[in-house]
């Protein structure tokens, strides 16, 4: 039998400790799928004394992550620290440095250095592994970089970022608060360390640059990214989406039009008989539109700990079991150096139906003012609703909904904008985009 494979594992936190109880638990059969054992000899955390419900008591221990790639007896560097420069990336680049290979979950350092750090371990034949980066458990980068090469992608799209999902579908179901569901995700172990990156959509983009990458071949942009996370979703939005036969989810869109590639992340309405509608909690579902083999759909965990390691664990036992060639697989898809430059489409030339929830005050000619200023800029409505749960009351401000048919983003801000100026607005115009996917 073959050596054991050595790795050494940076951050004991949610994923890390339950990579490490994995490979505790399964040790045997681990050894009998990849013909040789895996072995954790090296670990990092920040505090050694905290109950983890593991036992690290054989293993080389390290407080500095940097250190343990410069310095640990491993062949692997599982980096699972997370944040996209500092430690993370110190001890990423560490390791290649050394001729380790690494398999990390870290989506935002590669959204910010992906291409770069692809570069270094190819030069060095080196395998960089980040399955658990995008999707959770979902095997979605291996189905990118290896199963689907050859086809051509028009569009991919889809919930990427667990807590999001949670937070939409418990405020739907059970009426909780934004805030109450929030916290409960985080309890879960769902969110990231700032929860901030969830629910403005950050997490999402850094996950969607890299599947663009994947999917079309261009390096990794992640700062061209349309950006609106969740925060501004009410419950009157989630009710009325629902009345008018839609849900609301936050969904990343990476879509080939004819003035480049459009990556966008915000609150999105898919109808409500869509399979993607009913992907609730913390599942993540990913789809792929392609020239060869159609649609591909994969719906699975999107965060926690058990999913993440898994495919933590799948990355580590591709390295164990060493397919010849192994490190021919380039890290984004096809080799760092062959990727091309991100051409950007301009979100103003966006087209999709959308979603708009107008608080005016009741008064005459609203109605009449609003369907002008659409018509003005040459959009076609599906529907124009005066939108109400409570009973109307005369002189208090009411809910007008429209939902148009395909147009241009530039043409619904300039009709938004032209009824911003009719003094009739009350508050803030709510403007959701709506997304048709093939199933
Ligand atoms: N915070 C992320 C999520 C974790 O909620 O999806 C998985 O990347």
């Amino acid at each position: 039998m073959a050596d054991a494979l050595k790795i050494g594992v940076a951050g004991l936190g949610t994923v890390g400790a339950a990579l490490v109880r994995i490979l505790q638990q399964r040790s045997n059969a681990l050894t009998l799928a990849c013909g040789r054992a895996i072995v954790v000899k090296a670990v990092s955390a920040r505090d050694k004394a905290k109950d983890r419900g593991i036992d690290i008591s054989g293993m080389q221990w390290f407080s500095d992550p940097v250190d343990m790639a410069e310095n640990a007896d491993i062949d692997v560097f599982v980096e699972l620290v997370g944040g996209s420069e500092g430690t993370a990336d110190l001890s990423v680049r560490a390791a290649l440095g050394r001729g380790l290979h690494v398999v990390t979950a870290n989506k935002a350092l590669l959204a910010r250095c992906g291409v770069e750090l692809a570069k270094l371990a190819e030069e060095k034949g080196l395998l960089l592994n980040y399955e658990a980066a995008v999707a959770g458990g979902i095997p979605v980068i291996k189905t990118l970089r290896e199963s689907l090469t050859g086809n051509n992608f028009s569009r991919i799209y889809g919930i990427m970022n667990g807590t999001c999902n949670y937070i939409l579908t418990k405020m739907e179901k059970e009426g909780l608060s934004f805030a109450d569901c929030l916290k409960e995700a985080q309890r879960l172990g769902y969110a990231e360390a700032d929860p901030a990156f969830d629910i403005e959509g950050n997490d999402t983009a850094h996950k969607l640059s890299i599947l663009t990458t994947l999917a079309f071949g261009s390096e990794i942009a992640a700062d061209k990214i349309y950006l609106e996370g969740i925060t501004n979703i009410s419950i009157e939005d989630i009710h009325a989406a629902a009345d008018l036969g839609y849900r609301i989810k936050l969904l990343g869109v990476a879509q080939k039009t004819d003035s480049g590639i459009e990556q966008r992340v915000h609150p999105t309405m898919v109808p409500l008989d869509s399979v993607i509608a009913q992907v609730d909690g913390v599942t993540n579902a990913v789809a792929l539109e392609s020239d060869i083999l159609g649609e591909l759909l994969m719906v699975g965990p999107g965060a926690g700990g058990n999913a993440t390691a898994s495919a933590v664990l799948g990355d580590i036992t591709d390295i164990a079991k060493s397919r010849p060639g192994a490190q021919d697989v380039p890290v984004l898809g096809r080799p760092a150096h062959l990727l091309e430059p991100y051409r950007q489409a301009e979100m103003q030339s966006h087209e999709g139906g959308y979603f708009i929830r107008l608080t005016v005050q009741d008064r005459t000619g609203v109605f009449a003012s609003i369907a002008t200023k659409m018509a003005e800029n040459n959009i076609s409505l599906e529907s124009i609703v005066q939108h109400s749960k409570q009973p109307m009351v005369a002189g208090k401000p009411q809910t007008i909904i429209l939902v148009t048919h395909a147009t241009m983003e530039i043409a619904v801000r300039k009709a938004v904008d032209a009824i911003k100026h009719e003094g009739y607005l009350v508050g803030e115009p709510q403007m959701i985009r709506i997304e048709r996917p093939k199933s």
